[in-house]
């Protein structure tokens, strides 16, 4: 097979790359390692940045997310004793927009099948050959029989687990981790949302976050040791944690049920560079994880996407190949300023183990100073609903 665009991995940031491009006219094929329907099985977030809203739109995705997405002017933040109103769309006249993950990949989805895009998916052993050439090829076997793509630029969208990272020799990039000592806990319940906006609680019990999937799905999480293991966790427990770590009010009016979801993710900020070898491209989690606390997960993958996308057009279109040659470090001066955000997000909210007092008094001054200065929650604002690309 021969396309102008070879894209390993089905996940959001594959998708929309290629429906992106899709729409510029230009030639993609997806090779996705799972089935349809175990992608789409995957609990994600669900809070879209300004930017990546725009973005969908641009793909022709948005018609259900602005039907059933809720677009939200604010959220909390909260500790035994005060609740902080951050107010984004006073502050910077823009909202965030809460339409789950699952939810963008589905519309992603039906849009490349509507487009007649080959989406190869169960494909195994992916090697990605030649890419310091003009003629990579990317190798696959799929149904016992192996097989061969030739294009003209690949883009690694394939996550952390992928093998495109893996393709660039490892005295070629250079990797930053930070692991944080705790996980998330989360909990998917046909319940009303406990609260009109997301409660971030950095409470004297823990961490927790109340957010919500629609008016009748709500996702809530807790911060809970990396040893832990979700059968030790109940339903019940997990409810009475939860309310013991948010104000009165909110956990008062809770509604509680059984869990359709259950599971906890630890949390890593995570950053490779380069993110171009050749004629690869690193596209969203391949190249960069940060800890849920910021909601920049996603919105990440879509600024890569932003980058690449447009770079990819102008070197096919127009044989221009100045933004396939600044992708790296265009894409990387917003990761890190994410990274730093998430990084400052889940630092101000959470308990670490072995701590000493003074931290706890950081964490209390840092909410204090939230609900004194306006520009401090401007800061957090700009940050919180999408830096500008
Ligand atoms: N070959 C083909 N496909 C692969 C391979 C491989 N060797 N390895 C992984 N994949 C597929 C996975 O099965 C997955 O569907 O690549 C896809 C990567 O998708 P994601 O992990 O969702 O990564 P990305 O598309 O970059 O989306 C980033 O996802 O994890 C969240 O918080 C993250 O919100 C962020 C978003
Ligand atoms: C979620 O809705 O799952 C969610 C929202 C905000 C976050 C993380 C997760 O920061």
């Amino acid at each position: 097979m021969r396309t102008e665009v070879a894209i390993i991995g089905g996940g959001p940031s594959g998708l929309l790359l290629s429906q992106l491009l899709n729409k510029a006219g230009v030639a993609t094929v997806i090779l996705e390692r799972s089935s349809r329907e175990h992608v789409l099985s995957r609990i994600r977030a669900g809070v879209l940045e300004w930017g990546t809203v725009q973005m969908l739109h641009e793909a022709g995705v948005s018609d259900r997310m602005e039907a059933e997405g809720d677009p939200h002017d604010g959220c909390y933040f909260t500790d035994d004793d005060l609740m902080v109103h951050v107010n984004f769309h006073e502050l910077t006249g823009k909202r965030v927009m809460v339409y789950g993950q699952t939810e963008v990949t589905t519309d992603l989805y039906e849009a490349q099948d509507a487009m007649g895009t080959t989406i190869v998916h169960n494909v195994e052993d992916v090697v990605i050959q030649d890419p310091t050439t003009n003629a990579p090829y990317v190798e696959y076997t799929v149904n016992g029989e192996r097989r061969r793509l030739d294009c003209a630029y690949v883009a690694g969208c394939d996550g952390f687990h992928g093998v495109s990272r893996k393709t660039i020799p490892e005295d070629k990039r250079k990797e930053f981790e930070r692991v944080y000592p705790f996980g998330w806990l989360g909990v998917l319940s046909r319940t009303k949302p406990s609260h009109h906006e997301l409660v971030y609680a950095n409470s004297s019990n823990g961490f927790a976050l109340a957010s919500m999937r629609s008016q009748t799905l709500s996702r809530y999480y807790v911060q809970v040791p990396l040893t832990d293991k979700v059968d030790e966790w109940s339903d019940e427990r997990f409810w009475t944690k939860l309310q013991s770590c948010l104000p009165a009010d909110v956990a008062g009016s809770m509604e509680t049920g059984p869990s359709i979801e259950k599971s906890i993710a630890p949390l890593r900020s995570f950053v490779n560079e380069p993110l171009r070898w050749g004629r690869l491209f690193l596209v969203g989690d391949s190249a960069h994880i940060v800890p849920p606390t910021g909601a920049k997960g996603l919105n990440l993958a879509a600024s890569d996407v932003f980058y690449l996308y447009n770079a990819l057009v102008d070197a096919l279109k127009k044989g221009d190949e100045t933004g396939i040659d600044g992708y790296s470090e265009r894409a990387l001066t917003r990761i890190w300023k994410a990274m730093r955000f998430s990084w400052q997000m889940t630092t101000m909210l959470h308990q670490f183990e072995g701590e000493d007092s003074f931290a706890g008094q950081m964490r209390k001054a840092t909410l204090k100073h939230l609900s004194q200065s306006e520009t401090a929650r401007r800061d957090l604002a700009e940050n919180y609903i999408g830096l500008p690309y």
